[in-house]
């Protein structure tokens, strides 16, 4: 019989910067769950990627000085090597600048045009680069971007415009009859009210103000809006548009798109509309999880508070960082990551519940049986309540994965670590070794044990694989099928269980909070712009020797360009009533008329000199920089005329 398919997928991320522990969040709760799929008999897709085009990564190459292929390479590169760090095992991984999918967009594009449902116009709206998402003016928020807040560009061109109001009433009906279709359940309400009811816009879908897209085919000079482009990639990654469909037919349409909250009007509105107009079923669910906040809010590069998954991973495992995004994080609401919560939570679970109960387990056996896993000849009525929990637990989780809520899947498992703990305490094995008439009862409390640490183990594997593994080493099993937990008798007798070194060894928490704390300083320096060069500070002097320079506030009365001085200007100054004529070379940063009526400080008593025949009875100030690329004169406010400056 032909397996049952999953097919899940990451968002394609943008390769602008390195990503932080907020966008690999999504990355480690889609591959857990697609590794518990597949551990439950599925056969699995599991997509993720980069999105690739678009003004944002052109810009980006721009103010780096190489192309944006070199830029997109280089970051993607990066890219692969943090989902190879976290142990993320996707199927396929999609780039929006391969081939095949280029053409794919090409071709959804032209027959989206064929069928009438892109037309040709023009474009005059407010846009924001960093989102890639175009707004109208009643959507802006204080006249910044709602979504993110940052400004937006005003912008009118030639462009494409997809019509999406033919497809909105037939989209609401679709999510109110599927309310599957839109998790968690508050979002679905969201956007019905927030954007659908209110009556949609038509979109545009093409650009022509920079060149780094895929190219219309049939219109030269636009490339396709980057989101059409990008969320093409579900269908376009399976081979739709290509010769070989096999994979689309076999895995379209998607259990899951699993997605951040900020892009959940993209994935319910815009998507569902393009299949629909492809005519293409809809993707089973879209799901939008919470931010992962830090302590002051979400992570920003200025705010100097973006969490490294690279570093994390460095102090403290993989598994620890994959165990607390998956566990602490509540899904579907945002979530905290504090440094202390995260060590504490390492501490009292995986080095206390779990990786204590496995050292227990094996240095018993090794202390009592040899090293050899013993019999369970004797079963005493203490022993059903471990060993029902163990056979209850895989319905749980799976229960738990089957509606997303991974939390309480991983609290499923660890109920069962800390019921194994707890027997321990009930049946104390030490004392029964020191009664020769109990070894046989000792002999199936270890047994037990170490069938409850293997049950563990293989529902562990999907959210900490490496761990999981180090377990099974431990235990010398590779019972680890999902199938094997039908039964309590897995753990074959007489396996030789083989000691290894801590899962988890416990931590100093004040001890490496500072050691963090003194990483975070040092690389906030890093971080901070390199010294310019700058003239040298001249010699010493005394304030008896500043004294004798007379600064007054002037205010300009008139002000004309010298002829045959491109650089100076006259201008006369009003000192107390006092008139004076002062030459100044400031004409390439201020105009004339820009001048009359301003106070600006003068140098009153330097020595008048003549410049290109003309007096010049004092100097005025101003600031500039070393290449004289910018120029400002010093204002003294409106102070009157006379006062002193010191
Ligand atoms: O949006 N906490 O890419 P992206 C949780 N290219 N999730 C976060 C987060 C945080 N602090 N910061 C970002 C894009 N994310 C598009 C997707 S899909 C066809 C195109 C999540 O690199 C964010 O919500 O900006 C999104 O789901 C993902 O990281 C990628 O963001
Ligand atoms: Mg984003």
């Amino acid at each position: 019989m032909c397996k049952k398919t999953y097919y899940i997928t990451t968002p394609i991320y943008y390769p602008s910067t390195k990503l932080h522990i907020g966008n690999t969040y999504t990355t480690v709760a889609a591959d857990a769950l697609a590794r518990y799929k597949r551990l439950t008999g599925y056969d699995v897709m599991f997509l993720t990627g980069t999105d690739e085009h678009g003004q944002k990564i052109q810009r980006i190459a721009e103010e780096k000085g190489i192309t944006p292929k070199e830029h997109v390479d280089e970051v993607v590169a990066g890219i692969k090597e943090l989902w190879k760090l976290m142990n993320i095992g996707y199927d396929k991984f999609i780039r929006t600048t391969d081939d095949y999918h280029i053409k794919a967009v090409q071709d959804i594009f032209k027959k989206l045009y064929d069928q009438g449902d892109i037309y040709k116009s023009s474009y005059e709206g407010m846009y924001c680069t960093p989102c890639e998402s175009f707004w109208t003016e009643t959507q802006l928020v204080n006249g910044n971007c709602p979504d993110c807040g940052r400004p937006i560009e005003k912008s009118k061109e030639e462009a494409y415009f997809f019509k999406m109001s033919k497809y909105a009433d037939r989209l609401i009906e679709y999510i109110e009859t599927h309310p599957e279709f839109i998790q968690p359940e508050s979002r679905k309400n969201e956007m019905l009210n927030n954007f659908l009811r209110p009556g949609l816009q038509d979109l545009c879908v093409s650009r022509t103000s920079f060149n780094w897209g895929i190219p219309v085919t049939f219109d030269e000079g636009h490339v396709v809006y980057v989101w059409i482009d990008a969320l093409s990639n579900y269908i376009t990654a399976l081979g739709y548009g290509s010769e070989n469909k096999e994979l689309y037919e076999k895995y379209w349409p998607a259990d899951v798109h699993l997605i951040g909250k900020d892009i959940l009007r993209f994935h319910t509105i815009y998507w569902p509309i393009m299949l629909m107009a492809l005519g293409l079923p809809l993707p089973k669910q879209v799901f939008g999880h919470g931010w992962l906040l830090v302590d002051g809010g979400k992570m920003s590069k200025s705010k100097g508070n973006v969490v490294d998954p690279v570093t994390l991973v460095e102090h403290f495992g993989v598994d620890a960082v994959r165990y607390y995004l998956l566990k602490e994080i509540p899904f579907g609401s945002d979530g905290l990551f504090n440094n202390e919560i995260f060590i504490k939570k390492i501490n009292s679970d995986l080095c206390n519940d779990l990786g204590n109960l496995l050292s227990r387990t094996v240095a018993m056996i090794e202390k009592y049986f040899g090293g050899e896993v013993p019999a369970n000849s004797e079963k005493e009525a203490i022993d059903d309540e471990l060993i029902n929990l163990a056979l209850a637990t895989p319905g749980k989780v799976t229960e738990a994965i089957d509606e997303l809520r991974i939390p309480e899947a991983l609290e499923t498992i660890f109920n069962l670590i800390r019921r194994a703990n707890k027997y321990i305490d009930e049946t104390t094995p030490w004392i029964l070794a020191k009664d020769d008439a109990k070894k046989e009862r000792l002999g199936t409390v270890l047994y037990n044990l170490a069938e409850s640490l293997r049950f563990s183990s293989v529902l562990l594997a999907a959210f900490l694989p490496e761990t999981s593994e180090k377990i099974n080493a431990q235990l010398n099993t590779n019972n680890v099928s999902f199938e094997s937990l039908k039964e309590f008798n897995g753990t074959v007798v007489g396996t030789k269980v083989k000691k290894g070194e801590a899962l988890f060894p416990r931590i100093d928490v004040d001890k490496k909070l500072a050691e963090l704390e003194a990483l975070k300083e040092a690389q906030l320096a890093k971080d901070k712009p390199a010294k310019r060069e700058i003239a040298p500070i001249k010699e010493e002097i005394t304030i008896e020797d500043f004294e004798k320079i007379d600064l007054r506030v002037v205010k300009v009365l008139a002000c004309e360009p010298i002829k045959k001085a491109k650089k100076l200007l006259k201008l006369t100054v009003d000192l107390n009533g006092e008139e004076r004529q002062v030459v100044s070379g400031i004409s390439q940063y201020y105009k004339p008329e820009e001048l009359v009526g301003k106070n600006v400080v003068l140098v009153a008593n330097l020595k008048p000199v003549t410049l290109r025949g003309e007096l010049s009875q004092g100097m005025i100030l101003a600031a500039a920089t070393d290449d004289g690329s910018i120029l400002k004169l010093v204002d003294p406010g409106d102070l009157p005329t006379g006062s002193i400056v010191r």
